[in-house]
């Protein structure tokens, strides 16, 4: 969820690292930071290298703010002195955006610097076990550690590719890392396990990227790093060594992208980029809080078993996308834990007296952790004696500053104003908060939490499946708006009306997909559970209007069906989401969105609500909308 740029054997060290960083900053802006070799001066022969780095925090501005500390001269004249360098922008996982948490980080001795991407599941054990060797930590972060093993294993041998293998096998999670050794001052060692990492070679000079348009002005010709393959980039070599220790040259591979397109990934907009991120988010926000026996592990952000086993009434507050996430909460939890969940609109929560006590959590749910009605919200519930726990996406937003307790989501940026991967993730954190509390309270015999948690491992492989099934929905999508309705469809498909329908967990999707449907597509469409129907709006329901029938099997599943037949009797139109194979819910549809079969039933709407996003996104491209930046909405609410 960061960026990384690295460059050797060009003059301009310095003036391609900023200007790299400042193309990966939708990757990162909290903070940022370059590392660098040079010669002593004079460059006498014999001459002293040297490693110095420059770090900035000042949040969006970090890159301008570095390149401007950096002073036109050294950036602009060519006569520059660096010989190697390496640069990242920071999205912080662990440990506050500070100057002291921003990369590269350096070992002990200063003579390691290193940037990182990804999240180092079992840092906490490797630190402890090198403080007590006597290594220094400046840093919170998990990245630190990756300098002071390589500090470790190199010092003997002073062999970088073997002490890269040992940090390879010590190494648990996600990363790709760029170092410089003070040593090797022309040399960039690079590595990587899942998170992505480039090599790039061009006229003499090396260059190392975590994301391609990082590089696209040096080069168009690439290599990408698999897992656990270690690059030594030269000014006019690159080695790769493969995990069997082999040595071999890199087959680049050319970028047509134009710099647009790479920022984007290839996709044509943010949205659809960070719809494909989800099955990531998902993962990347479970990783490391499961063990292997299924038990969740929250001590971390302040969740211990004691704690909670204290609580007797939860409130969630949110608002938007984070409000429907909370309400597929409250079926969880009650039904996991059973412990009495609301799920309040921040705003309404504020001001509505609420019941409080020091057994009472509120879980303010929020993507930026910056709204100001959720934020209030809070302020208020702590003011009363509750417990706060705050679950977002940006570490150290307000909100993680005035509660007891943060549960981060790890989505990385969302650029979309629409929140997508964003949304998935906090459902993830807050099943992973559901499953938590009832082991807590051991409402759960083991082998049936065992069984949760082993179903919600599957949901990232599910959602990477339906999003592969994307096309079905566009081909709908265009059916639909070809579809002649008279009288109901006078001007085509800005006149239409939608209702989307869900019983039990399928109701808050329903809330969802209608909220995204609005909101980039600006066609008006209702979120109902669908057996309050005929308690009134079903008058509104005739030919034209195109119902969205959640009907994946929950324990509703039946009444959902007869609830698709009153307004299928009614002349709607009716979409189904049903599962594969799931012939008797085919058998109601006019249309279909068929999902992958989810294997418990209270998870399905991670999977469902990813083709409600598709759906949606691909009517707001037939309007001939901005999916990104959609009108009248702001990413970030802090206003009442
Ligand atoms: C919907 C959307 C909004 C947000 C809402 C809360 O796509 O983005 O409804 O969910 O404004 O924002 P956060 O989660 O930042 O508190």
């Amino acid at each position: 969820m960061c960026g990384i740029v690295g460059v050797t054997g060009s003059k301009r060290v310095l003036a391609i690292l900023t200007s790299g960083m400042a193309r990966l900053e939708y990757r990162g802006y909290d903070s940022a930071g370059i590392a660098c070799t040079e010669i002593e001066s004079g460059g006498h022969q014999g001459a002293a290298s040297l490693l110095w780095r420059k770090r900035t925090c000042v949040g969006t501005n970090s890159v301008a703010r570095l390149t401007a500390e950096l002073g036109d001269k050294e950036l602009g004249d060519g006569n520059c002195c660096q010989l190697a360098g390496i640069g990242h922008v920071r999205w912080a996982t662990h440990g506050r955006p500070d100057i002291d948490n921003a990369h590269p980080h350096f070992d002990c001795n200063s003579e390691i610097a290193v940037v990182h991407n990804g999240i180092v599941e079992n840092y906490e054990s490797i630190k402890s076990q090198l403080v007590d060797e006597g290594h220094k930590f400046t840093s919170e972060t998990d990245s630190e550690v990756i300098a002071h093993l390589l500090e470790s294993f190199s010092s003997s041998t002073k062999e970088p590719i073997k002490a890269l293998k040992a940090l390879l096998d010590v190494l648990e999670g996600t990363f790709a890392i760029a170092v410089l050794f003070k040593h090797l001052p022309s040399d960039i060692y690079v590595v990587r396990r899942v998170s992505p990492l480039i090599v790039g070679l061009h006229n003499g000079i090396g260059l190392v990227a975590s994301d391609i348009p990082a590089i696209l002005g040096e080069t168009r010709q690439v290599y990408s790093l698999s897992d656990n393959e270690i690059a030594i980039v030269r000014p006019d070599s690159i080695s790769i060594v493969g995990e069997d220790g082999e040595v071999s040259d890199p087959i680049f591979r050319d970028i047509q992208w134009s710099l647009e397109e790479a920022e984007k990934g290839g996709f044509d907009d943010f949205m659809s980029k960070e719809i494909a991120e989800q099955p990531a988010s998902v993962a990347d926000t479970l990783r490391g809080r499961i063990t292997e026996d299924g038990t969740i592990l929250l001590d971390q952000e302040n969740l211990s078993k004691d704690q909670l086993r204290e609580i007797d009434k939860i409130f969630i507050v949110a608002c938007g996308s984070s409000f429907h996430a909370g309400l597929v909460a409250k079926y969880a939890i009650e039904h996991w834990a059973r412990v009495p969940v609301e799920v309040d609109i921040s705003s309404e929560f504020r001001y509505r007296d609420p019941i409080l006590n020091s057994r009472t959590l509120v879980v303010g749910v929020s993507q930026s952790g910056e709204t100001i009605d959720t934020f209030q919200a809070l302020k208020e519930a702590r003011l009363q004696g509750a417990k706060v726990l705050v679950i977002t996406n940006v570490v150290d937003s307000s909100m993680t500053r005035e509660c007891d307790a943060v549960l981060y989501t790890r989505a990385g940026p969302e650029l979309g104003v629409a929140a997508t991967k964003t949304h998935v993730a906090q459902m993830a954190a807050l099943y992973l908060l559901a499953i938590h509390i009832a082991q807590s309270k051991n409402v759960l015999y083991p082998e049936e939490s065992l069984e949760i948690v082993n179903h919600l491992r599957q949901v990232p492989d599910l959602m990477a499946k339906t999003i592969s099934l994307q096309s079905n929905i566009a081909d709908l999508v265009h059916r639909l708006s070809n579809q002649t309705t008279g009288d109901a469809q006078p001007t085509g498909n800005r006149c239409r009306r939608f209702f989307y329908l869900g019983r039990n967990v399928g109701y808050p999707v329903a809330l969802e997909g209608a909220l995204k449907l609005k909101e980039i597509s600006y066609l008006a469409a209702e979120g109902y559970p669908a057996g309050e129907l005929k308690h009134g709006p079903i008058a509104l329901i005739e030919p034209g209007v195109i119902v969205v029938a959640i009907a994946t099997r929950n324990r509703l599943w039946s009444k959902m069906l007869a609830n698709i037949e009153e307004v299928k009797a009614r002349g709607a139109t009716v979409v189904i989401v049903a599962g594969e194979g799931d012939e008797e819910s085919i058998a109601k549809a006019d249309e279909v969105i068929l999902v992958p079969r989810v294997p418990h039933p209270l998870l399905a709407p991670m999977i469902d609500v990813i083709a409600l996003q598709l759906f949606a996104y691909h009517f707001a491209l037939v309007m001939g909308n901005d999916v990104d930046r959609p009108r009248n909405l702001a990413k970030t609410v802090t206003v009442e």
